[in-house]
């Protein structure tokens, strides 16, 4: 099992963990932007300030341009947190622009509530929605639902402004968007390099970072869910009970000490002590290490590449060097003998192991952990304490739908007939062709190795000709 010898362990090897980094400084993105749209006000919500994008000034140096106007929701239901009252909607192809100060990763998230107003459904609403060159959101609608959407994704900035751009789709002719966050991304969030799962082998996945994610599932194994408020990146971690495969040979596991982050290793913007502090793992009572995985299973859309990061922390065994089991990923092996604290040094200090795998039509995606033929009798045998998936955009640009972004600005009918957009359809042609060829050649399913853009379909050219002027 020679491949399962990982740089990334012995990078982490290297770096010895000497030093404990025990305080709690706060991070501190440089681009920071929390946007209430259709809001002319500063709303609240767990010490965050977002701020309306109505409200004039200079306080949102980020630039506007389409055809929109604003709704407000007269009777929000109780309780429902102020950005969802208002909405910003548009009625031509439309973009926000943010100036980055600090390229790299950046996290997106956009925040949809539809609601009716006026005699205004805001549930009939359907548009695509662009993020830079990448395709978010195509042909996206809310039925009429109560619950908030928030859509998270991780993408490289590296121009000076990132854009985000709505685009109705023909019959709806409406778009519409509540509230937005682009925020910089600590520099260790998104590395470069995870390990590609595959039935063959296990081998480097490089340049994830340059990937556009989207965040599918974020779950904090065994414990509660875990509130922006509580997460040094104000991110969501779900329950994971909804896709845990009962098992009574398993536990949950809480632990009220501290997690030890450690110079070097996981940061706390990784993962916070919310997560890593519980778990679900499993312990053999007798002689015998029990023969049984942990089992976690998740729908997904098929044909993409998913990021699937594991979140790992010892908080249950009683001494260092006890802990050895497997990990798969889709049912291949992709770690063997995991021992926490041969990378860690200590116990209750936190670990996480990046896999990029492929999907098949039919969408599912699992996660086992179980004893490894090392492990241990009386000990604990197993643990798991969170879990991320995330989807890879495709070769087109796209984390949804069959379509490229040319293709979407290309899909409004008025007054967009612009020489670039064109231009980048006939790319996105000529590219969508060369790719079949390709896969025809080499003979290859879904996992072949991309070429990557042969331009670079930067925001500063997707601009959209002859577009009415801003108008309330
Ligand atoms: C934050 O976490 C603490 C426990 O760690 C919990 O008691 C509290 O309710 C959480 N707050 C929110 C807003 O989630
Ligand atoms: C060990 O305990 C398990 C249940 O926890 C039981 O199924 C198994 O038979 C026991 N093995 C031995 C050798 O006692
Ligand atoms: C655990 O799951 C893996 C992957 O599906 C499988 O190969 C292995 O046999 C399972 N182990 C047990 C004990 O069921
Ligand atoms: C464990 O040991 C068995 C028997 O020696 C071997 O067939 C198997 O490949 C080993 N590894 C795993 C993951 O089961
Ligand atoms: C995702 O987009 C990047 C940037 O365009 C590209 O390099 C990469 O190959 C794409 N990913 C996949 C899996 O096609
Ligand atoms: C939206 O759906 C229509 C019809 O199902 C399809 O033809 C079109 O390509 C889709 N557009 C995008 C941007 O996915």
């Amino acid at each position: 099992m020679e491949f399962l010898r990982w740089n990334l362990i012995s990078s982490f090897l290297l770096l010895c963990f000497p030093t404990l980094s025990l305080t709690s400084r706060l991070f501190s993105p440089v681009d920071n932007y929390l946007i209430d749209c259709g809001s002319a006000a500063v709303s609240t919500i767990d010490n965050r300030r977002f701020v309306g994008d109505l409200s004039g000034g200079n306080e949102l140096p980020l630039s506007f341009s389409g055809r929109w106007f604003s709704m407000r929701n007269e009777n929000p239901v109780p309780g429902l947190a102020p950005i969802y009252h208002t909405a910003r909607i548009f009625r031509s192809p439309s973009k926000y622009a943010f100036p980055i100060r600090d390229k790299g990763t950046h996290m997106v998230r956009l925040h949809f509530n539809s609601f009716n107003s006026r005699g205004f459904d805001l549930g009939e609403a359907q548009f695509h929605v662009l993020v830079d060159q990448f395709v978010v959101l195509s042909n996206f609608s809310l039925v009429n639902s109560e619950n908030p959407r928030i859509m998270e994704y991780l993408i490289r900035v590296d121009a000076e402004e990132l854009v985000i751009m709505l685009v109705p789709t023909e019959k709806s002719k409406i778009a519409f968007v509540n509230a937005i966050e682009v925020i910089s991304a600590p520099k260790d969030l998104v590395p470069d390099t995870a390990q590609y799962v595959s039935s063959k082998n296990v081998v480097n996945f490089d340049g994830l970072s340059n990937q556009a994610l989207e965040v599918v599932y974020r779950l904090n194994v065994g414990g509660p869910k875990v509130t922006p408020f509580n997460d040094s990146l104000w991110r969501t971690w779900m329950p994971d009970d909804k896709f845990y495969k009962p098992n009574p040979q398993s536990k949950r596991l809480y632990f009220g000490g501290r997690i030890k982050y450690q110079k070097g290793g996981v940061s706390r913007e990784v993962g916070p002590d919310n997560m890593y502090n519980s778990a679900r793992l499993i312990k053999s009572m007798n002689a015998s290490v029990p023969r049984i995985n942990m089992t976690w299973q998740f729908p997904v859309t098929g044909g993409y590449k998913y990021l699937v990061r594991l979140h790992f922390c010892d908080i249950a065994s009683i001494s260092i060097g006890l802990l050895y089991f497997n990990v798969y990923v889709n049912g291949n092996l992709a770690f063997e003998d995991l021992d926490l604290s041969g990378i860690t040094g200590l116990l209750a200090s936190p670990f996480y192991a990046d896999f990029v795998v492929d999907t098949d039509s039919f969408g599912a995606l699992s996660v086992n952990v179980g004893p490894s033929n090392k492990s241990i009798p009386y000990v604990v045998d197993g643990i798991l304490n969170g879990i991320e998936i995330m989807k890879l955009n495709d070769s087109r640009n796209s984390l949804d739908g069959e379509v490229c972004a040319g293709f979407v600005l290309k899909s409004w009918p008025r007054g967009n007939s612009g020489f670039f957009l064109t231009l980048l359809a006939a790319i996105c042609i000529v590219l969508s062709i060369s790719l079949v060829i390709r896969r025809r050649v080499l003979g290859l399913g879904d996992s072949f190795p991309w070429s990557r853009l042969p331009v670079d379909i930067s925001d500063e050219h997707v601009k959209i000709s002859g577009l009415p002027s801003q108008s309330k």
